[in-house]
């Protein structure tokens, strides 16, 4: 099957009123365990790479693995390019295929991020590739884990943001970090409504991992379309590992599909939460 962009997976699923999944990915047992995962439960799904996973999966190698296996799935896969700071990254995974990308300006101030996304829009339009951008800033990848309002998107500045760059998606800052939270997140949903009130695009929640499926369920009814989980893969795959440590007759392969095995529990589980079971 084709791959698809975000525009058109995220269109349906605004429309339907759930959300799809993007789970970020590095080795064969997290693709192979969210591809099933999405097979199983009929969902539409994003695969996403990260700049992090270029040392122990380089881009060029990795995107053959993730294309050539979404390539094979019966439903909609989105292969994204999640959090680009740098605009050669964002050319190399073009020249890769993958079918969308995110620029990360979101820690610079607005003319620079309306600069740098448009820049990546006007190249990605030409190859049909999506182009999901960041307003307001979601701490906690690789920075300082910081949560306080002054970071949270500013409604004003994302109407024109959405306006000028032109881009397919906005990611949101609302009170969700990156990774494992040291403390019950509240999230700023009066902000989320303000923002979808005048921002006519899907909206991206990131830092989805250990936020409660009412949060997600709520964001969701505020537009959320898309939700990013990484955390929450690696610890069920981490737990799944400590599961199996006794069991010595267990063979390096059988481990590797037991985490695939887990990953796709925790995805499937995610899927439901989400809506998008049965909505590819
Ligand atoms: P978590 O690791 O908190 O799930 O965040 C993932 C993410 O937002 C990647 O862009």
């Amino acid at each position: 099957m084709p791959l698809y962009n975000l525009k058109t997976v995220l269109e349906e699923a605004r429309k339907g009123r759930y959300a799809v999944g993007n789970f970020d990915v590095f080795n064969v047992e997290m693709v192979k365990g969210i591809l099933d995962a999405a097979e199983e439960t009929r969902s539409p799904v994003i695969l996403a790479y990260g700049e992090a996973f270029e040392e122990l999966a380089p881009m060029e190698c990795f995107a053959q693995v993730m294309i050539g296996m979404a390539r094979k799935a019966t439903v909609p896969v989105v292969v994204h390019l999640d959090h680009a700071v740098g605009y050669e990254l964002i050319l190399r995974a073009v020249h890769c295929g993958f079918t969308s990308v995110m620029i990360d300006s979101s820690d610079k101030a607005l003319p620079v991020n309306i600069a740098a996304t448009k820049k990546t829009v006007e190249v990605c339009r030409v190859f049909g590739v999506s182009v999901e951008s960041e307003l307001g800033h979601v701490s906690g990848l690789g920075d300082l884990y910081e949560n306080d309002e002054s970071i949270y998107t500013d409604v004003r500045e994302a109407e024109r943001f959405a306006k000028e760059t032109g881009i397919d998606a906005l990611a949101v800052a609302i009170g969700t970090v990156h990774g494992v939270y040291k403390e019950t997140p509240r999230l700023n949903i009066e902000r989320l409504k303000e923002i979808r009130a005048v921002v006519d695009l899907p909206l991206v929640l990131h830092g989805g991992s250990g936020l409660s499926p009412e949060d997600f369920r709520e964001t969701i009814r505020q537009g959320i379309c898309k939700v990013n989980i990484f955390t929450d893969l690696t610890l069920a795959a981490m737990h799944r590992i400590r599961e199996d440590a006794g069991d010595a007759g267990l063979s390096y392969i059988k481990q590797c599909a037991r985490i695939a095995e887990a990953v796709k529990e925790e995805a499937i589980g995610k899927m439901r939460i989400f809506g998008s079971v049965g909505k590819a």
